[in-house]
Formats: C-alpha cells, sequence, structure tokens
C-alpha cells in the first residue's frame, strides 16, 4: 500500500506469518527504469513470498521492469489495473486500463514472456458507472486468453472523476458475489477477493467460494490478526512457528539494531521510527495499547534511535514477562 507499506513493514508482518503472501506497493515502471532501482526494490530475504506490484501500461517497460523484478529475487509479479488516483491516470495504467483489457493483455503477454515467475493482475469488478458482471468478466477472460493464471479482485467499483482514491475505498459499494461468480465461470483460474474483509470468520466465508483473499488495511492496522494463518491456511499443524507478541518484539528490536547500524548513518540516513511506525497496531485491541503506541510514537525517543524503545512499550502492556 503506497506510502504505508515498504520492506520494513513486510518484515514486521513476516514476523507473524511465515507462509501469507505480501506484496509490495504499487512501483511504477517509470520509477524502476529512470530511478533508484534499488531503493524500490531491495528487500530483506526473509520477506519471501513476496511480490512485486508494477504500475505501468506499456508492455516492453513492463517486461523490462518485470526482469528487473524476477533478478532482484521476487516471487510474482503482480500488475495494477486498481489504483484510481488522478495521478494515475494521467500516467493511463492502474484502474483505467480496466477499460482496455486488450492492452492488459498485451501487458500481461509481453511480462510473461519476459519472467518464469508468475504474472498476476489486481483489478476492480468496474469503473464508473458499469453495473454490469459481464464487464469483469470479459476482462478476465481477455487477460486469462493471455495466460493471466491469478487474479485478486478489489470487489468494488473504481469511480475515475470526482473521488479521492481513499472515498474509492470506501464509497462504491462491495459485491463479493461478482468475485464469487468469476470463481464460478473460470474454475481452472485462481480467483482471489479482497475488499472490507477484517475477520477470520469472514475470511473462511469467503473461502467458501473463491482461492484466497487479501487483506489491505486490517493488516496494517491489526497484523496480529495474521498470528493464526500459518496453522489455519498453510497446513502447519502443529501450529508451527506461531509466535507471541512478545516474540515478535524481540525479532523486531534485533531487525532494527542490525538495520540502524547498517544504514542509520548518524541520523542521516534510516530512522527508528521508519521501522516502528509500522508497529503501532500490534497490540490492537490488547490491555495497555495505548500506552504502546504512545510510547513508539514519542518523537523525542525515537530521535534517540535506540531500539531498546521497543521493549519499554512492550513493557506497559500486560504481556510483558518481568525476569
Ligand atoms: C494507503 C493505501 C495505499 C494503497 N496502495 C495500493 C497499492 O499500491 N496497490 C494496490 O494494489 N492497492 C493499494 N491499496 C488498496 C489496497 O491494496 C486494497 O485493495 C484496498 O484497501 C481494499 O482492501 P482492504 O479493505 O482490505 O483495505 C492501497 C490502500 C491504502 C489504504
Amino acid at each position: 500500500m503506497m506510502d504505508w507499506t515498504d520492506r520494513h513493514c513486510r518484515m514486521f508482518h513476516r514476523q507473524i506469518t511465515r507462509h501469507t503472501w505480501l506484496y509490495t506497493e504499487m512501483v511504477t515502471t517509470g520509477a524502476l527504469l529512470h530511478g533508484d532501482v534499488p531503493r524500490h526494490l531491495d528487500f530483506n530475504a526473509e520477506e519471501h513470498p513476496v511480490a512485486l506490484q508494477l504500475g505501468g501500461s506499456e508492455p516492453e517497460d513492463l517486461a523490462k521492469s518485470a526482469r528487473l523484478g524476477e533478478q532482484w529475487g521476487y516471487d510474482e509479479i503482480n500488475l495494477n489495473c486498481g489504483c484510481p488516483s488522478e495521478r494515475v491516470q494521467k500516467g493511463a495504467f492502474g484502474a483505467c486500463l480496466m477499460g482496455e483489457p486488450a492492452l492488459v493483455a498485451d501487458c500481461v503477454k509481453a511480462m510473461r514472456d519476459a519472467v518464469s515467475i508468475d504474472v498476476t493482475v489486481k483489478h476492480r469488478i468496474g469503473i464508473d458507472d458499469v453495473e454490469s458482471y459481464d464487464f469483469v468478466r470479459d476482462f478476465v477472460g481477455t487477460i486469462a486468453d493471455a495466460g493471466c493464471r491469478t487474479f485478486i479482485v478489489h470487489a468494488r467499483n473504481a469511480i475515475l472523476k470526482g473521488l479521492s482514491p481513499k472515498e474509492n475505498r470506501e464509497i462504491p459499494p462491495l459485491k463479493y458475489d461478482f468475485a464469487y461468480r468469476l470463481k464460478q465461470d473460470f474454475p481452472a483460474l485462481e480467483i482471489l477477493i479482497n475488499g472490507g474483509i477484517k475477520t477470520i470468520a469472514e475470511i473462511d466465508a469467503h473461502l467458501q467460494h473463491v482461492d484466497g483473499v487479501m487483506l489491505g488495511r486490517e493488516a496494517y492496522h491489526n497484523p496480529f490478526l495474521m498470528a493464526g494463518f500459518d496453522a489455519r491456511y498453510y497446513g502447519e499443524l502443529d501450529g508451527g512457528l506461531q509466535p507471541t507478541r512478545n516474540d515478535v518484539i524481540v525479532a523486531m528490536t534485533e531487525y532494527a539494531r542490525v538495520q540502524l547500524a547498517l544504514h542509520g548513518d548518524g541520523g542521516k540516513g534510516l530512522r527508528l521510527n521508519s521501522i516502528t511506525r509500522h508497529m503501532l497496531g500490534l497490540m490492537a485491541g490488547m490491555p495497555g495499547a495505548r500506552a504502546f503506541r504512545q510510547t513508539l510514537s514519542d518523537s523525542k525517543r525515537l530521535a534517540l534511535g535506540d531500539p531498546a524503545l521497543l521493549m519499554e512499550a512492550l513493557s506497559h502492556t500486560q504481556l510483558v514477562t518481568l525476569e
């Protein structure tokens, strides 16, 4: 999620679930082909499985960018056909690509020819005032003909004029049944559903109809929801390495220490806050959650750059075990 997630966030989420697929925010072909590639593509080896999401609409540029992603070690390339922002529309990609399925098919084909990892597509169910299911069915059918096997369906329309990206995640109604129908009409394809999903019960209900579920905001705001995923959805019968919140803090303290030593650059480089800002929701719903958040948001303490702040934040919750 642009401006929210990054490799530190994924590293944090990876401490909570070993198997859940993690996605980068959208990275544009322009940023990759003319910008600072390591800044956009660097990630921690522990993040696997991790997918790179691309934004673009030029088959050749997307093919080059996908190749870069594969060379950097990503496990999947995902094409964004769901972002409604004005800036993205000016670049003629994101959700407006849903109006050009033949072009998306060309893009997918060019990327598939360039890499051996999976190329997947994330999209909406329609744009503007399109109400008909046939629109998304034809979109998916055309892209599937180009060889795409996996579709992540954000199950609401994108309104290209008049709504902000935030409103576009809230106002157009969710129509989960459109994603369910896609699975019925294309049983051989992998259909994942996304949009407004917040609980294990909701995930389980969707999995009766589709192959997978993508979480956005809830994963960010309430990340410990993912703690049971390895056992529940990835067949780790003994619960796998199901961590406690305490374990996560300990692991992230060590991670922050190493990262600051490598990239801290005497206060000019990486800041502690760049890592801890993703962790404010770790105690969501638990006693002491507020004090935990406050400690991790204390700008004076963060500026000192001492990862021990994480353990101190933990001590404000009832989870800490004093030795
Ligand atoms: C701040 C923010 C940035 C986002 N950036 C992206 C993005 O880069 N690529 C993308 O496919 N979706 C992006 N999204 C959309 C989410 O991935 C997701 O599709 C949407 O929020 C609906 O799912 P949710 O209700 O589980 O959050 C973003 C969402 C938010 C809140």
